[in-house]
């Protein structure tokens, strides 16, 4: 492990975490973000906050390793020495380690950063300069990936972060227990949390998906993914610059470029 490069930088927040709940965040990652580790000469990734305890690293290792590469490196870190010392026993290195790191990561380059529930327990003023503070020290083609979700992962919004800056914002539910897509709002990433009101684009995405949701009521008793399915569907055809194809949506995801939704 490479030494940290100065302070860490950011605040030690919350730890809370859960087994399985970055499961909807980590599956994207590996349909969407595999060929980049694939394409990468070292399949450096960092889960940057990983919590209390480092079961969502755990997980992420794990997943990366089946479904992209087994060679992958995970590392774990924690800006909170504690839950660093704490995370120690799961360590299985090369391919899971942890270290004390904040946005700066430690000094490494990895080509994929996770960052999940981390900033939203920080000001909406201070997102631009982290995302920027993490891009810039990424490798060549590399992406960060930054959300929020509930306490049981049923509920989820990232953003894709590359050095050009946002691309994309995915939000994704469990069907199975969502009564309406509006409830996503309550998990948007940071910057876009507060801007769920009049006037701005994800405002409208939202109410847009929920009128669009309401509408395929009828699909309904085929099951919640095939009203899902119908409900995306119509977003798009309604000229909303929806991504992926119906493979991703079955997942409870819909996913938009960033201009698409970005603040005003
Ligand atoms: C709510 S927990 C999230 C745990 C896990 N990622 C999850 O989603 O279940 C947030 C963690 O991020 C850590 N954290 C906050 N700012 C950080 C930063 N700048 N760098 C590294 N860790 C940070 C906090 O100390 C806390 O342990």
């Amino acid at each position: 492990m490479r030494a940290g490069q100065g302070r860490p930088q950011g605040v030690v927040t919350r730890g809370t975490t859960n087994p399985n709940r970055l499961r909807r965040v980590d599956n994207w990652i590996v349909a969407t973000c595999g060929d980049r580790l694939r394409a990468a000469a070292d399949p450096l990734v960092v889960d940057l906050g990983y919590g209390a305890t480092p079961v969502t690293a755990v997980e992420l290792r794990a997943r990366l390793a089946a479904g992209v590469r087994a060679d992958v490196r995970v590392v774990g870190l924690e800006i909170d020495p504690v839950r660093v010392a704490a995370a120690a026993p799961a360590a299985d290195p090369p391919g899971l380690t942890f270290a004390r790191g904040g946005f700066e990561l430690a000094g490494l380059r990895p080509v994929l950063v996770r960052a999940f529930n981390v900033l939203r327990q920080y000001d909406e003023s201070e997102v631009a300069a982290a995302w920027r503070t993490v891009t810039d020290r990424l490798a060549p083609g590399g992406a960060l990936v930054e959300g929020t979700c509930d306490e049981l992962g049923r509920l989820g919004g990232w953003v894709l972060v590359d050095a050009d800056g946002p691309r994309t914002l995915t939000l994704a539910a469990r069907l199975a227990t969502l009564e309406s897509p509006a409830q996503l709002a309550e998990r948007l990433p940071k910057a876009l949390i507060h801007r769920n009101v009049p006037g701005e684009r994800v405002h409208e995405l939202i109410r847009a998906l929920d009128d669009a949701w309401q509408a395929a009521a009828g699909y309904a008793p085929f099951g919640p993914r095939q009203r899902w399915l119908r409900a995306v569907s119509a977003l798009k055809e309604s000229g909303w610059p929806v991504l992926d194809r119906p493979p991703r949506w079955r997942h409870g995801e819909l996913t938009l470029p960033w201009p698409a939704i970005a603040p005003t």
